[in-house]
């Protein structure tokens, strides 16, 4: 059994949305516990430096703007899998190729406003936890 941790964003659109709780009951029902959580709202600087390797893409400008426009909920998930099992709830990045029962397929409107961010990768998810929470932040949860 592999115990990971992986870090989830809830983006503006879900928030503004109202949808915060049903995606944690998703999480939840998925076998994966919140370890941290907190709502910010990102500056640029902030969006720019956590997005920083698509920066040469084309949909980095929308990208940023759209995840400084209203306030997001950060958490760190952990469970069995954590990573891959966080990717599967979400489904695709477009919402019109998410599985149907997916955080995307159900809740989310276009390849921008697509509800959630999650790491896709250990290293990622190391990275980004970093990025937004200390260690003293994160709770162990023993059961
Ligand atoms: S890649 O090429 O596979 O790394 O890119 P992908 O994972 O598909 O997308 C990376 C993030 O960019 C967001 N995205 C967009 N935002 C705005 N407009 C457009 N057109 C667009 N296309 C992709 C996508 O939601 C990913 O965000 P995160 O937060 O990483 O899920």
């Amino acid at each position: 059994m592999t115990i990971e941790r992986t870090f989830s964003i809830i983006k503006p659109d879900a928030v503004a949305k109202n949808v915060i709780g049903q995606i944690y009951n998703r999480f939840e029902t998925a076998g994966l516990k919140i370890v941290a959580s907190k709502m910010l709202h990102l500056s640029q600087e902030q969006a720019e430096g956590f997005y920083a390797e698509h920066k040469e893409r084309p949909f980095y400008a929308p990208l940023v703007e759209f995840m400084t426009s209203g306030p997001i909920m950060v958490q760190v998930l952990e469970g069995e899998n954590a990573i891959a099992r966080n990717r599967e709830i979400m489904g695709a990045t477009n919402p019109e190729e998410a599985l149907a029962g997916t955080i995307r397929a159900d809740l989310a409107g276009s390849m921008r406003e697509n509800c959630a961010h999650g790491s896709d990768s250990i290293a990622s998810a190391s990275r980004e936890i970093a990025y937004f929470f200390s260690d003293d932040e994160i709770c162990p949860r023993t059961r």
